[in-house]
């Protein structure tokens, strides 16, 4: 098949040419939408009276044609043109001749593209946004799953204080409903329609950009038609947000790598989710884990790479821009399967609550409740802070723990210490005392569970 643009030309183009311009072997990812918006334009064209009634009928009908040929298989070879709008317009001339050539009347290349990649990311953005709120709902699953138990919380990875379990799940619950919120923010922001701004400067046709949008969904027609054809910051958005989307992933893996590990032994990630060693055979790794945290250096790639090619590229369109869809379709397919074996996987780890237990007590992690008991009976807390580090010094020069102290050995620190500082250090008790709003107790997190569905539940 011939080029759109033959006609200026005395020969064709080289070969080598035509394989670094093309991009129908990536941009084919949006051949539905590339039909589903010249649908619309060819119905606004034969409702403004641009092409006959008759033309207007054989090109929606030859579309949908194309449309259920490709859904079906039946078209199979995608290949023979610069790029998917040429392959569409190329199949429809084909099928219904010379009607199809009043298809590209008062279009360009330019809106197409901007709009057939609007709709493609807007469905991108919906995608990723069921996967973040399944993501939300599996962390809440576990938060509720473990309200019994006790962990040790850590600041430097050292054991820092005793919090119930649920708390350390609602923390990531609600990074990805910020994510959530922010895909829904940028989603709408791409919700505009650029076409109607023909190659950079509109049309002389009296097209009616209210049809187009209106059949397509947007909120709205772009407002100036050089920004309509050469925006794609909803593209540098999308990188954006999947980016922060894997860092809090990555987060997470992190996380649980560690803790699953022998010398935490916290918790334990199910075998269908691990993997094994070709030479040891004691080997249970957690490489889906390591994969997502992996993969988090490809998506900030795209970052980089898309808010790259756009700082300098003059008005409005250039070819820079066929650059910003492999790294988007690529994002796309890696963040949302992150996304989604994550929620798969979290639902398969099981909390050791004995373990748990233990390493909350361990390494004074109680030692913060044992300066807030003497500064509720009155002692500064800077004097509290000092007197409680002496007991810990004592602790390990004796090698007692604070659970294994007895009053007596705490009146030794100070008098102020009464027969009830036993039942203040343990675990348990550390954790339901910090019942302060967003805190770490056991009703702290029902509370944080409850806020949670409730936003979930905003953006169904
Ligand atoms: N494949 C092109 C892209 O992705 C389509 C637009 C071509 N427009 C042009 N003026 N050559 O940007």
């Amino acid at each position: 098949m011939g080029k759109l643009w033959q006609g200026r030309f005395d020969g064709g183009t080289a070969a080598n040419a035509d394989l670094f311009n093309d991009s129908l072997p990536f941009d084919q990812r949006m051949w539905r939408e590339d039909i589903t918006a010249s649908v619309a334009h060819a119905t606004m064209l034969g409702e403004c009276g641009i092409i006959t009634k008759e033309d207007q009928k054989a090109i929606v009908d030859g579309l949908n044609g194309i449309y259920a040929d490709m859904e079906s298989g039946k078209i199979s070879d995608i290949t023979g043109a610069e790029d998917i709008h040429s392959f569409v317009e190329n199949e429809l001339v084909s099928r219904i001749g010379d009607a199809g050539k009043r298809l590209h009347t008062a279009r360009s290349r330019n809106d197409q593209v901007a709009t057939d990649f609007r709709l493609y990311a807007r469905g991108a953005f919906d995608r990723l946004a069921k996967s973040l709120a399944n993501l939300t709902e599996s962390l809440v699953r576990q938060a509720e799953g473990s309200l019994d138990a006790v962990i040790p919380g850590y600041t430097h990875l050292r054991k820092a204080q005793p919090m119930c379990c649920g708390h350390f799940f609602c923390a990531y619950a609600e990074m990805f409903l910020r994510d959530l919120d922010r895909v829904t923010a940028s989603r709408k922001r791409a919700n505009v329609m650029p076409l109607g701004s023909g190659a950079l400067a509109g049309t002389s046709y009296p097209i009616d950009r209210d049809i187009t949008c209106a059949l397509l969904g947007f909120d709205k027609p772009s407002d100036n038609s050089i920004d309509g054809v050469s925006d794609r910051d909803f593209s540098a958005e999308f990188a954006f947000d999947c980016s922060l989307i894997m860092s809090h992933l990555s987060r997470l893996c992190e996380d649980l790598i560690i803790y699953s590990g022998g010398e935490f032994g916290l918790f334990e990630i199910s075998d269908a989710y691990s993997t094994g060693s070709s030479i040891m055979p004691q080997k249970k790794n957690p490489d889906i884990c390591e994969l997502i945290r992996g993969k988090t250096g490809r998506i900030y790639g795209y970052l980089t790479a898309i808010l790259t090619v756009l700082k300098g590229i003059p008005l409005a369109y250039d070819k820079d821009l066929q650059e910003d869809k492999e790294g988007f379709f690529d994002c796309e397919t890696n963040t949302t399967a992150s996304v989604d074996i994550m929620a798969e996987m979290l639902g398969a780890v099981t909390v050791n609550k004995e373990a748990c237990e233990r390493a909350a007590e361990e390494d004074f992690c109680c030692a913060t409740d044992v300066a807030d008991y003497l500064t509720k009976k009155g002692v500064p807390f800077r004097t509290a802070h000092s007197v409680t580090g002496a007991i810990v010094r004592h602790c390990i020069d004796s090698g007692k723990t604070l659970q294994s102290m007895t009053a007596e050995e705490y009146r030794n620190f100070s008098e102020n210490f009464e027969g009830d500082i036993t039942s203040f250090v343990s675990g348990r008790a550390c954790a339901d005392a910090r019942d302060s709003f967003g805190g770490a107790s056991r009703k702290s997190v029902e509370k944080n569970i409850g806020s949670i569905k409730a936003r979930l539940d905003t953006f169904r």
